[in-house]
């Protein structure tokens, strides 16, 4: 309710100006006021008492020639406080009369303020309501943009959401994608359900599936103690809304939200807001599982590559798979972030993929090649960078590609870049390639022992491999041995 006290100076100079004394009293407790005189409190509260409970002007006279009056001030149909005039009286009757209708009009103007100010709350509220929500669609309008969507990425969002609609819990339901499925609960919610993973599902399975309401793409029960089914659910009234999360007529699931202040209800502004974030999640997924699958396609066939050229050459089987795992064991010790490994993990597959061009009699071949031959054999890495440049998956991998045959001391091929000119993959790459051409067998000689490999290494550290990574190299091999 509005502050009384807010009337506190019109009251005393209206007082001021007037033979009567104004007070407005909050429920049975007298105004604050200074100055005031508190002779009369004690006949007024009685008076005031009677207003309350029946919520109609009252009068009295304390002594002769002196009168209290007062009428009810109203909130809606309930007597709230009441608004009390004081003084002398002349003339009996029409006096009364005439003061009870100024105390009328005067109590409907000031509920008529009230109600306005309530109003402007409401209003001022709302639309702070429609800032935040705006705020926070282009929030995840923004996020789902991305092309992959992530479970933890829903996750954050759904935290976000929880606050702006005030809920206690908020939930994702998708039997389709199960990745997806995501609680989100507050205290409030913790303190309530014992069982807050599963009463999600113990609400969903009340919704009716059949009649006008299945139709619907939302379902809302602004009290639970208006529908049995729910009721019976928690002790405790809740609030629900739940939207259906569709795309091009295939149902996903649903996006759901729970209150236990039922004092407040879901507004179309929020069902508007809900509705529009299923929308959106709907299309991300799908978005992102098509993706998901494009990626996974593509992945493939660079796999068939892989098998391809290590099905023509068959003294490098598993070389790919080898030279990946020395790369991702250096990925470890050097700590490098997610993506870093990524491009590290295909460039390190991939790097041989130039092959595939070469004539398997040369791949083979046991003999010294002679120059032509040893030309086509050093521009695999050029033709493996031109074969993957298309696959825009794999832009970040493809200097791991095109450079790993370069040494430090500028004396590789193809661009003769030196030192750290070389970019790190290419730099990693190299180390795991010769350590796994020295202990494996190849077309031109025998496999030698690991340790015998990290002695002739050590010496071309420095010219042919960079060698702050062959140490880290030498320690790590070392230790997995
Ligand atoms: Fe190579």
């Amino acid at each position: 309710m509005t502050d009384l006290n807010s009337y506190e100076e019109f009251l005393t100079s209206l007082s001021q100006v007037s033979s009567f004394a104004f007070d407005i009293w909050n429920g049975l407790q007298p105004p604050n006021l200074n100055k005031r005189d508190r002779s009369y409190d004690t006949p007024i509260r009685e008076m005031v008492s009677v207003i309350m409970n029946r919520n109609t002007f009252q009068h009295v006279f304390l002594k002769k020639g002196y009168a209290v009056f007062g009428v009810p001030l109203k909130d809606g149909e309930t007597a709230v406080a009441s608004l009390i005039a004081h003084g002398p009286v002349k003339d009996g009757a029409r006096e009364i009369k005439k003061v009870q209708t100024f105390l009328s009009h005067l109590a409907r103007l000031i509920e008529g303020n009230w109600v306005s100010q309530k109003e402007t709350e409401e209003m001022a509220e709302e639309l702070a309501q429609s800032f935040e929500s705006l705020c926070l669609y282009s929030q995840i309008s923004t996020q789902m943009k991305m092309l992959r969507f992530s479970g933890d990425q829903l996750k954050d969002l759904l935290h976000n959401l929880i606050e702006t609609m005030r809920v206690d819990m908020i939930f994702a339901w998708m039997p389709r994608y199960p990745k997806y499925d995501t609680v989100i609960i507050n205290e409030t919610a913790a303190q309530l359900i014992s069982d807050n993973q599963n009463f999600h599902m113990k609400v969903i399975k009340q919704i009716p599936l059949d009649g006008p309401e299945s139709q619907e793409d939302y379902f809302m029960v602004n009290n639970s103690k208006s529908l049995p089914g729910f009721a019976e659910l928690h002790p405790e009234p809740y609030r629900f809304l739940s939207v259906k999360v569709t795309h091009q007529g295939i149902l996903y699931g649903l996006l759901g939200l729970v209150g236990f202040n039922v004092e407040e209800i879901f507004r179309q502004g929020e069902l508007r807001l809900l509705s529009s974030i299923a929308e959106q999640l709907a299309m991300v997924i799908t978005n992102s599982e098509l993706y998901g699958d494009m990626e996974r396609f593509v992945m493939n066939v660079v796999r068939s590559l892989v098998y391809a050229i290590e099905a023509k050459d068959y003294y490098i089987k598993g070389h790919s798979e080898r030279v990946n795992r020395y790369c991702m064991m250096m990925a470890d010790r050097l700590k490098m972030d997610q993506t870093e490994r990524e491009h590290l993990h295909w460039a390190s597959i991939l790097h041989d993929v130039g092959k595939i061009g070469i004539p398997e009699v040369i791949l083979n071949k046991p003999e010294f090649l002679d120059q032509e031959e040893y030309g086509l054999i050093k521009n695999h890495p050029q033709k493996g960078f031109e074969i993957l440049q298309p696959i825009e998956q794999l832009s970040g991998s493809l200097p791991g590609v095109l450079h790993h045959h370069e040494r430090v001391d500028g004396k590789g091929y193809p661009f003769g870049l030196a030192g750290e000119e070389i970019p790190l993959l290419a730099r990693i790459i190299a180390i795991a390639d010769t350590f796994d051409a020295l202990t494996t067998d190849r077309a031109y000689r025998s496999a030698i022992t690991a340790q015998a490999a990290l002695d002739i290494m050590q010496e071309v550290a420095g010219e042919q491999l960079d060698r702050s990574l062959f140490e880290i190299f030498k320690n790590s091999i070392k230790e997995s041995w």
